[in-house]
């Protein structure tokens, strides 16, 4: 039997943080920071009416700003969990639809006016996965539209002994570089729409970048780079940036 993918532990994790009865793992479509970004760029892009894809949709809550935005969104995830959440969180939005969809190995086989990903892209830990991903990306997208890259895990000045700028060719090795432990529970807080609640839950391993190593990767699948904004630490995540690109016309 195939092996199942290191980048499927999120299913997992989605399953604990539901049984336990929190509302959501992710972002909350009541996220103002995300919801200022998005509307901003779908204004600043004219996307009301055009098709957006987002790549790693997790519960939807990208789908949810942006179908309240006018857009027609196509959220995709390869979490079954996330994206039974997701159907279930947009089921009253007649231009959303959701699909699972392993953004690394497959394309959605359309053309969309944008893309959206939100902390997604640094889930992929090998070369090669970062690199099939954003070509899909690219495929994806009609020549001239945005893609943005919104709060990916960023390592700035202050921590940069941290960037794994060698080779990275399996997940094995990512394990043996980081030293990182993906197996010891630990405890985590999550809304239940009700309180927060304790459930424990393993790390999920991300490979955060530096601005340049970003820049340089959306290059070299054919994107240009019109902005790299560090954002400030929040709840979620605390050293993170947002990238906005383009497929070049
Ligand atoms: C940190 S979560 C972000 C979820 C959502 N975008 C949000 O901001 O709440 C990362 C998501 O990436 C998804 N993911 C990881 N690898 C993937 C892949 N190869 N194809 C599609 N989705 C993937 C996970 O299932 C998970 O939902």
């Amino acid at each position: 039997m195939e092996q199942q993918p290191y980048y499927l532990a999120y299913e997992k994790r989605y399953r604990a943080v539901f049984e336990a009865g929190a509302e959501r793992w992710g972002h909350s479509p009541d996220d103002q920071e995300l919801f200022n970004a998005l509307k901003e760029w779908v204004t600043a892009n004219h996307l009301t009416g055009k098709s957006i894809i987002e790549f790693a949709c997790g519960e939807g809550a990208g789908g949810i700003i942006l179908s309240e935005l006018g857009c027609n969104y196509h959220g995709v995830d390869i979490a079954p969990s996330a994206v039974l959440k997701a159907k279930e969180n947009l089921k009253n939005y007649p231009n959303a639809r959701i699909d699972i969809l392993d953004m690394v190995k497959e394309t959605a086989g359309e053309n969309y006016d944008a893309a959206l990903d939100c902390m997604g892209f640094h889930m992929l830990v090998t070369d090669q996965d970062r690199t099939s991903y954003l070509k899909n990306a690219f495929l994806s997208l009609k020549p001239g539209s945005p893609m943005l890259f919104y709060r990916e895990s960023y390592i700035n000045g202050n921590h940069k002994e941290e960037t794994v700028k060698s080779a990275v060719n399996s997940y094995e090795e990512w394990l043996n570089i980081t030293g990182s432990d993906y197996e010891t529970p630990l405890p985590r807080r999550v809304d239940t729409g009700d309180g927060d609640i304790e459930v424990m839950v393993p790390l999920v391993p991300a490979r955060a970048n530096d601005r340049d190593g970003y820049i340089s990767e959306l290059q070299s699948a054919g994107f240009s780079v019109e902005k790299f904004v560090e954002m400030d630490t929040s709840n979620t995540i605390q050293h993170s940036a947002s990238i906005y690109a383009r497929k070049p016309i």
